[in-house]
C-alpha cells in the first residue's frame, strides 16, 4: 500500500463500473498486503499481515506485485504464481533480474506473469511491442526512460541550473528519492532498456551485461556547448540489434537534435521510440511515473487476467548464449568532446572536426562534434587528452 499499491486500489475503488464492463463482471480487491497500521482507512478491513491469507485462499485468481525489491517480492510472486494465481508487477528490477525465470514459471503452471507497469510507467509500449508490433523484425529501441533523470536535466537545460540543485529541488519535491542513486546513475533505466531488449529482441539481457552511465556529471557548460548546436542532453536508454544473434544495450546521456521528437519529452515525462521494419519507426510518448498512471498500468494487466485466464504466451523470452550482449564501445556515431588540450593537439588527432563556440567558454577549453567513429576510437585519439566531457550524438 505504497505509492503504486494504494494508486491500484484507488483505480479499482474510483473505476469500479468501468472495470466491471471491460471484465463483464464485478472485480473486488480482496486483501491488501502490509505491515503497517492502515486502521484508519475506511477499507481497513481489507489489509492483511500474513501472506500465506492471500497465498491460500482460492477465490484470489490475480495478485498485483508493487511492494519493489527482489526480496520477498520475488518469493511472494514465485509463490503466488506456484499457488496458481496470475501476478501484475510495476517492478522493474524484479522482471529485469528475474523476468526469464517467472515468466517460464508463468507459462508452466497456466497463469499469467505481466508487468506493462515495469517500464514506462502508464505509457502503454509492452504489448505493443508484443501484440501490435509483433509482425516486424524490430532493429532498436530507445528512450527516455527514467522520469527523475528527466526532470533534473529539464530544469538543468531550462532554468540553467546546477545538476546539484536540480537534484535537491527534484526531491524536495518528491520526485527524487532520499538515495537517488539508482536513478541518477541509470540503474533504473538500465532495468527498463533490458526489459525493453528482451521483449523486442526475444532473448535475456541481463543487467549485469550492460553498461550504464548516469546524469551527475553534466555540467551547464555541456548544455550550453550543446544548445549552441540545436541539441539538448538527454538521459537515454538504447538496445540496438548489431547482428542475427547480438545485440547492444546501455544507458547514457546524449545530444539529440531539438527537432526529434524525443527531445521534446520534458520534466518527468517518458519517451520510447521503436523501429521495425514494416512499420517504420513508432513512438510512445506519456508519464512514466507516478501513483495513478503506474497504477492504471497495473490495472489493466489485472482485468485482462480476470478476462482471459488462459496464459499470454507472448509475454516472455528465450535464455541467451555468453557474448550475446555487446558492449556500446563498438557502435559508431558522432561525438561531442569537451576538452583542456590545445588546438594543435585536436588538430593532430582529428580531422573534419565542427567546432562550437560559445560566448561564456572559458579561452584555454574546445569543445566539438567529431565525424562518426566508435568509443574505442575515440578513446585511441584522446589518450594522454584532457577530456572533460564526452557524448553521443543521437542521429
Ligand atoms: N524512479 C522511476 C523514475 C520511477 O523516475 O522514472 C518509475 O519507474
Amino acid at each position: 500500500h505504497g505509492t503504486v499499491g494504494s494508486g491500484v486500489y484507488d483505480v479499482f475503488a474510483q473505476n469500479a463500473a468501468q472495470i466491471a464492463k471491460a471484465v463483464g463482471e464485478e472485480v473486488e480487491v480482496k486483501y491488501v498486503l502490509d505491515l503497517r497500521d492502515f486502521s484508519k482507512l475506511s477499507y481497513a478491513d481489507k489489509f492483511v499481515t500474513d501472506f500465506s491469507v492471500i497465498e491460500n485462499d482460492p477465490e484470489v485468481c490475480v495478485v498485483a506485485e508493487v511492494m519493489g525489491g527482489v526480496g520477498a517480492a520475488y518469493e511472494f510472486t514465485k509463490r503466488c504464481l506456484l499457488a496458481g494465481k496470475s501476478v501484475c508487477t510495476s517492478n522493474k528490477e524484479l522482471v529485469a533480474e528475474k523476468g526469464l525465470e517467472l515468466t517460464t514459471l508463468a507459462r508452466r503452471k497456466g497463469v499469467n506473469f505481466l508487468f506493462e507497469a515495469s517500464v514506462g510507467g502508464g505509457i502503454p509500449i509492452l504489448r505493443p511491442i508484443c501484440q501490435c508490433l509483433a509482425a516486424n523484425e524490430i532493429s532498436s529501441v530507445c528512450g527516455i526512460l527514467n522520469g527523475t533523470t528527466n526532470y533534473i536535466l529539464t530544469e538543468m537545460i531550462q532554468m540553467g541550473k546546477s545538476f546539484e540543485q536540480a537534484l535537491r529541488e527534484a526531491q524536495e519535491k518528491g520526485y527524487a528519492e532520499a538515495d537517488p542513486t539508482a536513478d541518477v546513475e541509470g540503474l533504473d533505466a538500465g532495468r527498463k532498456i533490458c526489459i525493453l531488449a528482451d521483449l523486442c529482441f526475444g532473448k535475456n539481457v541481463p543487467t549485469s551485461a550492460i553498461t550504464t552511465e548516469g546524469i551527475t556529471k553534466i555540467t551547464p557548460a555541456d548544455i550550453e556547448y550543446a544548445r549552441a548546436l540545436g541539441y539538448k542532453i538527454k538521459l537515454l536508454g538504447r538496445a540496438i540489434r548489431t547482428g542475427p544473434n547480438s545485440v547492444t544495450a546501455f544507458v547514457a546521456p546524449h545530444l539529440i537534435s531539438k527537432a526529434n521528437p524525443i527531445a521534446n519529452v520534458d520534466g518527468v515525462m517518458n519517451g520510447i521510440s521503436v523501429k521495425g521494419d514494416a512499420v517504420g519507426e513508432a513512438m510512445f510518448f506519456g508519464p512514466g511515473a507516478g501513483a495513478l498512471p503506474t497504477a492504471s498500468a497495473v490495472a489493466a494487466d489485472m482485468i485482462d487476467c480476470v478476462r482471459d485466464p488462459a496464459t499470454r504466451v507472448y509475454l516472455g523470452w528465450w535464455p541467451s548464449e555468453e557474448g550475446y550482449v555487446t558492449g556500446p564501445d563498438k557502435l559508431s556515431c558522432r561525438w561531442m568532446v569537451r576538452t583542456g588540450a590545445p588546438l594543435e593537439r585536436i588538430a593532430s588527432a582529428f580531422s573534419g572536426v565542427r567546432f562550437i563556440s560559445v560566448p561564456s567558454a572559458p579561452p584555454e577549453e574546445y569543445a566539438f562534434i567529431t565525424q562518426y567513429m566508435t568509443g574505442e576510437e575515440l578513446s585511441a585519439r584522446t589518450e594522454g587528452m584532457q577530456v572533460l566531457a564526452r557524448y553521443r550524438v543521437l542521429d
